[in-house]
């Protein structure tokens, strides 16, 4: 049934109102009795409750036989030996492949944490359970045909909303001291602002206090994508700068309850990937008048807006609290020497990392480029405004999985900038994985379903160096989130075979050892987060691109160290500074 459909039936007959529910808000309340140019202007105020809402926009939901909290189930041992090339076996004799040399002059400081990460939706699954209200992504997923190549959701994932005591005692036995993971919005407030889920809070005091009991630090990110649907049904989301104040009161009660036992904060995650996703598919959603074009940088106005606001918030609250957001991002590479290329590289900053990073550590205000196109249709910030941004961030925690050769536009910067519908406007820089001799690519490719994604660890010592030179963050710099697609894992059939991983394998012994360059260089890197703990939802690839560095049997729900888990940790103990 469509959900215009929907909407006549909704509006015939009298709302049925539940314990929790919402009223929707209207700017001009309908009325027979008036006259109308046009259908647009006919809107109407309905209560919903939060089984309303799941019924109408996202529909049935699967569940999964494991529903409860379950204690973790003993690690076997024989799961936590390393795969044969990291040691020497016993037995039987003859190995060849020799011990890895340790350089001695490499160590990651004291204080250096090391970890995985996460995000709710991609792998609690329960979607409904405990007075969950849905996301946007529930709607993505459920409903908007092709927008997840595989038609997978998130209603199951990895089970961890129940699974996730083994989960965290997983990370400890591998020796892994950090787990970072998001809140579920709509799970602490199911229409994004309002009544408080009090079962979502107690989930999540759980799942801090088995970290604390683990010995992980927890790090928590506010928000990673998962919009409460009712605020992109009410106001448009993050297009609205409504959205300041319920996220700034969403932050108000996770900072309450969580300052004293979480230290390490992230408010929002990679702002330039969920403002991309606007404009949202059309039908599905409120409309909106915005220009498509200009609606990732409305939103992320609100979310610079919205940040900034909660950061402070947090200092108010405690002022020894780490707060940034999670950017993300690559090393960009001009492709020739020429003049033009370098100017594109200079766009694809402005465009890219500076949106977000130049305002929070710089000046408060956009980049050069940047701002060149924004200031015809968002209003500049104030004083007062940029005064509140700057300094925002008291780590650069850098989602940094790859990087591209950048050059400029084949029509050229200046003929791009001229014509709105050049499909590079407004950036007007272009990108590529292959070198100018038009024969190499940059490094290993990942999974055909993450065409983004090449092993491009040469650049990062050079990535940190320019992050570091550039934003001069006070904290310094995470690595908050990196890894790779191991390429056609999911054709893999056989237990042995998929918990072999030589490119993520690799990936991460060469990402560490760049890291570990860039440190004895001078670069100050604080920590680190692999991506992901496991296979997870990858968004509109479903569960057919695999990220993790463990394996989850989604039938069973059962766990299982990947290769790569190990070459991960083992970086640390060879390398942390004892
Ligand atoms: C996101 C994750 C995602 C990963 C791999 C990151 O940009 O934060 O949610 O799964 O990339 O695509």
């Amino acid at each position: 049934m469509s959900l215009s459909i929907l909407f006549a039936l909704l509006f015939a007959v009298s709302p049925v109102v539940v314990s929790q529910h919402a009223s929707v808000p209207s700017s001009t309340v309908a009325s027979t009795s008036q006259t109308s140019s046009g259908a647009s202007s006919f809107t109407t105020s309905v209560e919903l409750s939060v089984e309303d809402l799941w019924d109408l926009y996202v529909g049935p939901v699967s569940t999964f036989s494991i529903n409860t909290t379950v204690e973790p189930t003993p690690i076997p041992s024989s799961s936590l030996v390393p795969p044969p090339a990291l040691y020497y076996p016993p037995f039987p004799k003859g190995q060849q492949v020799p011990l890895q040399p340790k350089n001695e002059s490499w160590k990651f400081p004291k204080g250096f944490w090391y970890g995985v990460a996460g995000a709710a939706y991609q792998i609690e699954g329960a979607v409904k359970a405990e007075g969950r209200g849905p996301s946007i992504w529930d709607v993505l997923t459920h409903r908007v045909v092709n927008y997840v190549s595989t038609n997978d959701t998130g209603d199951i994932a990895d089970n961890n909303y129940y699974q996730y005591k083994e989960d965290i005692a997983r990370i400890a036995a591998l020796g892994l001291k950090t787990y970072s993971f998001s809140l579920s919005w709509s799970r602490i407030l199911p229409f994004g602002s309002g009544s408080i889920n009090e079962q979502a809070l107690l989930h999540y005091d759980d799942v801090i206090d088995t970290c604390l009991q683990y010995g992980i630090i927890p790090q928590v990110t506010l928000f990673h994508w998962d919009l409460p649907l009712f605020l992109q049904n009410t106001y448009n989301g993050w297009l609205s700068d409504k959205i300041i104040s319920d996220f700034t009161d969403y932050a108000r009660i996770v900072f309450n309850r969580w300052h004293s036992k979480v230290h390490y904060w992230f408010t929002v995650n990679e702002p330039i990937v969920f403002c991309g996703f606007y404009p949202l598919p059309a039908n599905y959603f409120k409309n909106t008048t915005i220009p498509p074009k200009q609606q990732p940088y409305v939103c992320g106005h609100n979310v610079l807006l919205s940040h900034a606001s909660a950061y402070h918030l947090a200092k108010s609250i405690n002022s020894s609290l780490s707060v940034s957001f999670k950017t993300n991002g690559g090393f960009k590479i001009p492709r020739t020497d020429s003049q033009a290329d370098a100017e594109a590289v200079q766009r694809a900053w402005d465009f890219n990392e500076g949106w977000f990073a130049n305002p929070t550590f710089i000046n408060g205000d956009y980049p050069t480029h940047l701002k060149d196109y924004v200031s015809g249709f968002l209003p500049a910030f104030t004083d007062k405004q940029k005064a509140q941004i700057n300094g925002t961030c008291d780590i650069f925690a850098h989602d940094a999985y790859t990087s591209d050769f950048i050059m400029a536009p084949d029509a050229g910067i200046d003929a791009c900038i001229a014509n709105t519908t050049n499909p590079l406007y407004p950036g007007c820089y272009n990108t590529t994985k292959v070198y100018a001799n038009g024969y190499w690519t940059i490094g290993a490719a990942g999974d055909p379903g993450t065409p983004w994604l090449n092993q491009a660890t040469d650049w990062v010592p050079s990535f940190l160096h320019y992050m570091q030179d550039t934003w001069k963050p006070r904290g310094g710099i995470a690595i908050t989130e990196f890894g790779i697609s191991e390429p056609y894992e999911e054709l893999r059939t056989n237990l042995a075979s998929i918990l072999i991983d030589p490119i993520r394998s690799n990936y991460y012994k060469s990402y560490l050892e760049a890291i570990l360059i860039a440190i004895g260089e001078g670069v100050n890197v604080v920590g680190t987060l692999a991506w992901s703990i496991y296979d997870n939802l990858e968004w509109s690839q479903g569960y057919s691109v695999k990220f993790g560095i463990q394996y989850v049997n989604l039938t069973t729900q059962e766990r299982y160290f990947k290769a790569s888990a190990f070459e991960y940790a083992n970086m640390f103990n060879v390398y942390l500074e004892k």
